[in-house]
């Protein structure tokens, strides 16, 4: 709704009351005007029995004036005032004002023949502590700066009402917002809405945060197969002028070791990426600016563990870790089996399993399986029949990994070649999965 429609309003009300011969000689009505500061504004004054001359004033000086021609005072308004020529023929009077400043609140009044109005202006900013841009994890402090008595209210970049939560606080009043540990998803434009009786004012607030889309993934692996770590950033970094330098690095945390190693470090340039020459067997892709793609092929068990990445900008930094969980499985004896003998499949998986998963081993198209027990992260097979296995992870029934093993076995007693059967092949339908997810079972 135009905000000033309201005070058109109540102009309209106090001539109708004149008309009715209520208020005797004041011609005057106080109308309250909100202005935001670097905005422009507008201070009604309409009398439609008048088409001459207008003389605005604040604080007892002449703002501006029309009496046959356009003059200003020396205020600090001078070069922030302006009139509508085309408007003021047609009994319209009203001050715009720009590049608003605190310094311009206060009682403003207009002066058409023989009558005054009044214009209460009132000004207010939205700051914010930091200002600039914010880094993950932060906290934002958002404030509205201005006196008043006015109802202060706050949307969030979603434009829904901002209520007290965990993360949201609002203090003295309604009149701070105090965000905490800021996520990439609270980037946009947040408003604060300041509604008095007879006014109001929305006010933007622009909201950006750096940080890493998708918080907490566990991959599930197969041995042998390829991984791909994906870091997505919520902004392009080239984009942010305040940013000096940006580096970073990708570091890993084994299962057992709880202090991240650097695999590599590397710095982002206006160029792209600028990486060491050493590079292991990592193959990464940099799409410029705020994607950073890490593969690693023939993954191994020893390789699982936490993959960060992390990105340092002057004001500190972001950073996403990645846990990859890898599965492989072992036969023992390994090739084919002799006459009636067994053989046992192990599966494994390198970090505890998850409350809603499952590992297990089945037969292919046959009627045997075995599932894991219960909180045991690996699961072991003792079997004759020969055949395609397959041990799987299911998280939620969702088949997260799996791996193929042929049992086979010497065909003839008499056969001294012992043709090897050992056969891995490794599935690739692995998916990635938010721990949120596991965690949260819809
Ligand atoms: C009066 O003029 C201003 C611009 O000078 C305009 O924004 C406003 O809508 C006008 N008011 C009316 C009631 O016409
Ligand atoms: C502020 O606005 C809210 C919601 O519109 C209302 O419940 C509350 O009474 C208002 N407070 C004041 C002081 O006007
Ligand atoms: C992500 O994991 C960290 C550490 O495990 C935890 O503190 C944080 O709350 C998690 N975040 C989400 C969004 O689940
Ligand atoms: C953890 O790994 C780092 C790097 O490989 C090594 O220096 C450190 O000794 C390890 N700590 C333990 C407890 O294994
Ligand atoms: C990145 O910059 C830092 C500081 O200038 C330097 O020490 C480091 O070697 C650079 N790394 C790469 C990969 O260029
Ligand atoms: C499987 O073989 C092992 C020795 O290789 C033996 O001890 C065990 O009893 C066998 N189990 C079955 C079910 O045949
Ligand atoms: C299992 O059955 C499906 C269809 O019935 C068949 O296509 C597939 O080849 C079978 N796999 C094995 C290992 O027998
Ligand atoms: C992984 O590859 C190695 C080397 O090719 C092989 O010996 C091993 O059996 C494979 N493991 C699986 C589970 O496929």
């Amino acid at each position: 709704m135009d905000p000033f429609s309201v005070m058109a309003n109540s102009i309209l009300a106090v001539f109708s009351v004149m008309q009715l011969g209520l208020i005797p000689i004041m011609a005057e009505g106080e109308t309250t005007v909100f202005g935001a500061v670097g905005e422009q504004v507008i201070l009604p004054c309409i009398d439609k029995s008048h088409s001459d001359g207008v003389t605005w004033k604040y604080n007892d000086l002449v703002v501006i004036q029309h009496q046959m021609h356009l003059s200003r005072g020396k205020t600090p308004l001078f070069s922030r005032s302006e009139l509508n020529k085309q408007e003021m023929s047609k009994g319209n009077f009203s001050l715009i004002l720009s590049q608003l400043e605190h310094s311009d609140a206060g009682k403003y009044i207009c002066v058409v023949g023989s009558r005054t109005f009044k214009v209460q202006l009132q000004v207010f900013e939205v700051t914010g502590s930091p200002s600039g841009y914010l880094l993950q994890a932060e906290n934002l402090m958002l404030s509205i700066q201005g006196s008043s008595s006015a109802n202060v209210t706050w949307s969030n970049n979603y434009k829904d009402k901002v209520t007290a939560t965990q993360s949201r606080e609002l203090k003295n009043g309604g009149r701070s917002l105090q965000i905490h540990n800021l996520q990439a998803e609270d980037s946009g434009t947040w408003r604060c809405h300041i509604t008095s009786l007879s006014a109001k004012l929305d006010i933007p607030y622009k909201v950006l945060v750096i940080g890493f889309h998708n918080l907490n993934q566990t991959l599930y692996k197969a041995v042998n197969s390829t991984v791909s770590f994906s870091y997505s950033l919520s902004t392009h970094l080239l984009q942010i002028r305040e940013l000096e330098y940006v580096r970073g690095g990708l570091e890993w945390k084994q299962m057992i070791n709880n202090t991240y190693v650097e695999k590599f470090n590397f710095n982002v340039t206006s160029k792209g990426l600028l990486l060491p020459e050493q590079m292991a067997n990592m193959q990464v892709t940099w799409k410029p600016s705020n994607h950073l793609e890490v593969k690693l092929p023939r993954v191994q068990f020893k390789d699982a563990g936490w993959y960060q990445c992390q990105f340092t900008v002057s004001r500190g930094r972001v950073e996403k870790a990645i846990h990859l969980v890898v599965m492989t499985v072992t036969a023992d004896p390994v090739g084919p089996l002799s006459k009636s003998a067994n053989v046992t499949l192990l599966c494994k998986l390198s970090a505890p399993i998850p409350p809603n998963a499952q590992l297990f081993w089945e037969h292919v198209n046959g009627t045997e399986k075995k599932l894991n027990m219960l909180g045991h992260s690996e699961v072991e097979v003792k079997t004759k029949t020969v055949g395609l296995w397959r041990c799987s992870l299911k998280v939620e029934n969702n088949m997260m990994t799996s791996i193929d093993y042929t049992v086979g076995r010497e065909t003839t007693t008499t056969s001294s070649i012992q043709r090897p059967m050992l056969s891995l092949s490794v599935s690739l339908s692995m998916s990635v999965s938010p721990i949120l997810s596991l965690l949260s079972p819809q």
